[in-house]
């Protein structure tokens, strides 16, 4: 494996998120969240899936962090799951926050890194009951369990992401409502966009106050936007505006101190800006340690007024696209336009990839009791190459965390799409190397050996 050598002290490691694999949803007074009531809504969420027993990490813990260890990953990134550390008048739930306080024991133990993540989607249903994050009063709670967790965990935490993708929480959750809360809004999504990155910047506020000295960001989820047809101007259209939503209203906003201006006209169109307290604006541009960038593929946008009666607009495929078993373009050249553009057109940062990866066809168990997962050795492969490039462009590109470590909860999609570097028999709850994960191994120590 003649891969191209990352810098020396390059952070390679595995994500996974709170809702997606712990399962024990009522364990140790752990109360609802929005995922948990979403599951309940017939027809919602494939297959009727729910999170309540996902991959029963909450108990198999010590077991996934020895295959981590056995991986020979330098950082392990999952979330914290709100509704299990705090009770619902926003008090420390002591049995909740022994989890995260064993799993960064153990993690300590085995020389791996903690990169925790605030909110990775399981807002608290008690929240959502006043609005969740349409209210202003929700930016409070978080602030206050952000502080919690600051102050209990912090010693063991190397990195801090507060928010996980807040386009993916506006739009999906908000706009075409898809993911919980299934609200389909676009003024409200945009006060919930609003209300996340001032969230965001009154915990990176709050982390300051608290003089810690730890690394603390964000992390976005980028599309790479392209019209499907360059000629037809609606599709020039439609693409310019989801590039505005999805990735460079959070870009403006962190590294600029403003709304991009093509967004706010269209959303002036719509009677959907948000309103803004005085400083907000600076507020949110106050600086971050280093921006974590969430990556899968090109989304090439074709105009269709039909198609949701909001946006517009649908991601159309070329009939020869490379595509992945849930149909995203696998197109590793966005990866390098993405953070390229971060580089050059707005801030020189440290960045870390702090999700890359898919579901193949290929994630089958094969008659050997083997998962000959080749598809995602290619992936993964072909992403690790633009890595490689844009740190000899000249991005300080310090880790990449591979999507994900185990097969998961994919939210409306269920347990169908595997993503995992792990495959989980989720009737046993036994975890199955995968080819890429012994790639994955391999490529590990080839890039740690002198
Ligand atoms: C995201 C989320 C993950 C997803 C993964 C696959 O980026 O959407 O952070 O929770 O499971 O990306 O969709």
């Amino acid at each position: 494996m003649n891969a191209a050598k990352f810098p020396e002290h390059f952070l390679w490691g595995c994500a996974t998120s709170s809702f997606q694999i712990e399962g024990a949803t009522t364990r140790d007074g752990r109360h609802p969240s929005i995922w948990d009531t979403f599951c309940s809504y017939p027809g919602k969420v494939a297959d009727g899936a729910t999170g309540d027993v996902a991959c029963d990490h909450y108990h198999r813990m010590e077991e996934d962090v020895a295959l981590m260890k056995q991986l020979g990953i330098d950082i392990y990134r999952f979330s914290i799951s709100w509704p299990r550390v705090l009770t619902m008048d926003g008090e420390l739930n002591r049995q909740g926050i022994d989890f995260y306080k064993r799993l960064l024991a153990v993690l300590k133990r085995n020389g791996i890194k903690a990169c925790a993540t605030l909110f990775h989607w399981d807002l608290p249903q008690h929240l959502q009951d006043i609005g969740g994050w349409t209210n202003r009063e929700v930016v409070a709670e978080f602030v206050n369990y952000a502080e919690k967790m600051f102050r209990e965990l912090d010693d063991d935490v190397h990195q801090w992401i507060t928010i996980n993708e807040p386009s993916v929480i506006s739009v999906l959750g908000y706009i075409n409502g898809i993911h919980a809360p299934g609200i389909r809004d676009l003024k409200k999504a945009m006060r919930v966009s609003h209300h996340l990155m001032v969230a965001h910047a009154l915990a990176v506020r709050k982390y300051r106050e608290l003089g810690l000295t730890g690394e603390i960001g964000i992390t976005l989820n980028f599309n790479h936007y392209e019209p499907y047809d360059k000629a037809n101007p609606n599709d020039v259209i439609v693409s310019n505006r989801m590039d505005a939503l999805w990735n460079r209203q959070y870009l403006d906003l962190l590294f600029r101190a403003q709304y991009p201006e093509d967004l706010l006209a269209w959303l002036a169109e719509k009677d959907a800006v948000p309103e803004m307290e005085e400083g907000d604006l600076q507020l949110i541009s106050e600086k971050i340690d280093f921006l974590g960038v969430n990556y899968y593929s090109r989304n090439k946008q074709k105009y269709d007024p039909e198609q949701d009666g909001i946006l517009e607009t649908y991601t159309c495929n070329d009939s020869d696209a490379n595509v992945n078993a849930l149909n995203w373009e696998v197109y590793p050249k966005g990866l390098y336009y993405e953070i390229v553009r971060v580089h050059e057109q707005y801030r020189q940062l440290p960045v870390y990839i702090t999700e890359n990866g898919g579901a193949f066809t290929d994630d089958v168990l094969s008659q050997d009791g083997q998962v000959h997962d080749w598809q995602r050795i290619d992936y993964l492969q072909s992403h690790f190459a633009e890595a490689k490039k844009m740190i000899d462009d000249g991005v300080d590109l310090r880790g990449y965390y591979v999507w994900s470590l185990l097969d998961n909860f994919e939210w409306h999609m269920g347990y169908g799409p595997r993503f995992g570097l792990f495959y989980v028999d989720y009737d046993s709850q036994e975890r199955i190397w995968k080819d890429s994960a012994i790639w994955y191994k391999a490529f590990i120590h080839d890039q740690k050996a002198t």
